[in-house]
């Protein structure tokens, strides 16, 4: 089976690109699937830190683009198939997001897995340079539910598009029901409709997130945002899964906003 490539995009920082990246990668691996999972956010890399995992890596995808490694010794993995690939920490100037690019295609050539998500940054044209090296590559376009990140996932989708990679779908990323349902923010029809890009999944706001993130620990199961990330993964899967379901905290007769 080809691997599956998910690049994971947005032209807005702060949106949830690190955190759909890691979800998403982390509730497929949850789900059976052996997952490869690139950083490659060169300015703000931060998987690392929301793995916990920042004392052991020892090389980056900059080792593999430059010839210092072989493709197998930049990446940290468990047990359970879920495979993390480290951003640098600085970059010279041989290294590109094409090189970063290129570099990632040796890493997956090299290992046996299902899935590729890659994070990207808003900076050095990575989303592009990989839409290029994978043009069978999918991509997740993340977004808020604010009016600038909903129109951000449009060019981003349109972006990737013109790069080559057709298949865009939305995700978006701390939704509050309360805020849609009073009118301070877009609710989901709303985003559908100013996005233009058809929605695979939406994460709710969940502040226990926050709190994995800061700790390097796993998301709590029975939280919201993972059991969305699951939904997520489940309908990439192919499987048809409401878009809210088993999410408890959220009002149904809020949701459309
Ligand atoms: N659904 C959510 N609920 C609560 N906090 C979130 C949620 N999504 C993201 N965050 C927090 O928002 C911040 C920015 O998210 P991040 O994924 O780093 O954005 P980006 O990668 O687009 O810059 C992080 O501190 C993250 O923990
Ligand atoms: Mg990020």
């Amino acid at each position: 089976m080809a691997v599956r490539k998910i690049i994971v995009a947005s032209s807005k920082g702060g949106v949830g690109k690190s955190t759909v990246a890691l979800g998403v990668a982390a509730a497929l691996n949850s789900l059976g699937k052996k997952v490869l999972l690139f950083d490659l956010d060169f300015e703000n890399k931060c998987l690392d830190l929301f793995l916990g995992a920042t004392d052991s890596v020892v090389f980056d995808i900059s080792d593999v683009a430059a010839g210092r490694v072989p493709p197998r010794r930049a990446v940290l993995g468990n047990r359970d198939g879920l495979y993390f690939v480290a951003a640098p920490g600085r970059t010279d100037e041989s290294f590109d997001a094409k090189a970063a690019a290129e570099a990632a295609k040796k890493i997956i050539e090299a290992f046996d897995v299902d899935f590729a998500v890659f994070d990207t940054g808003t900076a050095h044209g990575v989303p592009e340079a990989l839409a290029k090296t994978f043009p069978d590559a999918e991509a997740l376009v993340v977004a808020s539910h604010q009016a600038t990140s909903t129109r951000g996932a449009e060019r981003t989708a349109k972006l990737l598009d013109d790069a080559g990679v057709t298949d865009s779908r939305l995700v978006v990323c701390g939704y509050e029901t309360g805020s849609a349902h009073k009118k301070q923010r877009s609710g989901i029809l709303g985003i559908i409709d100013d996005s233009k890009v058809p929605l695979i999944g939406a994460v709710p706001y969940d502040r226990s997130l926050m709190i994995s993130h800061e700790r390097g620990v796993r998301m709590k199961p029975s939280s919201p945002a993972w059991r969305a990330f699951k939904n997520t993964a489940r309908r990439l899967l192919g499987e048809n899964v409401r878009l809210f379901d088993g999410i408890e905290s959220i009002d149904r007769k809020k949701i459309i906003g």
